[in-house]
């Protein structure tokens, strides 16, 4: 297979996406433990199904990197907040977080367009659709938490509804078990 090796000028800000989507599962995990302490599961739930995909971006980014002659670089993660005002202010963090990414991955096409690299080109189209699901998403678990306001029964619908959220890996790409080792 004849492939052109991934330019230094690539490599980097790959792997510094891919810190960025793990900085996104942290905060998301973050979060998860936060609506556990004020027992909100449902919400709690669905964080942590959010942190499990930013790991998979994550871990889906830097395979790409080392399946194309490239070197993945793991780099140092930032803490995130630890703690909102209520469930609300998370929420509407999740909703600026996501526009924050959606940035990220448009400059990062912007890259792969100056590099003259198609192929990276071609795979940012995936994180790009991906980006497009996660402001939907992050739209509508917001409105719902906002019409929710201080009406606690409301809220706790609102729980409910998030804890019914399944996870599911992108089609052909799961993280176990590395794609090298048959099992
Ligand atoms: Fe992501
Ligand atoms: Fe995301």
């Amino acid at each position: 297979m004849g492939f052109i090796m991934l330019s230094e000028k690539m490599n980097e800000p790959l792997c510094q996406q891919a810190n960025r989507e793990l900085y996104s599962s942290y905060l998301y995990l973050s979060m998860s433990y936060y609506f556990e302490s004020i027992k909100m599961e449902g919400f709690a739930h669905w964080m942590r199904l959010q942190a499990g995909e930013e790991l998979v971006h994550t871990m889906k980014m830097l395979d790409y990197v080392a399946g194309s002659g490239g070197r993945a670089r793991i780099l140092a993660v930032e803490a995130p907040q630890s703690d909102w005002g209520s469930p609300l202010q998370a929420f509407q963090h999740v909703w600026e977080h996501e526009r924050i990414v959606t940035g990220l991955i448009h400059a990062l096409v912007g890259v792969a367009e100056e590099e003259k690299d198609g192929a990276t080109g071609q795979f940012l189209e995936w994180y790009e659709k991906e980006q497009v699901e996660e402001e939907e998403s992050s739209d509508e678990v917001l409105n719902l938490v906002k019409a929710a306001g201080e009406d606690i029964a409301a809220l706790a619908a609102a729980d409910k509804k998030l804890g019914e959220r399944r996870f599911r890996f992108p089609r052909g790409f799961e993280i176990f078990p590395y794609s090298g080792v048959k099992q």
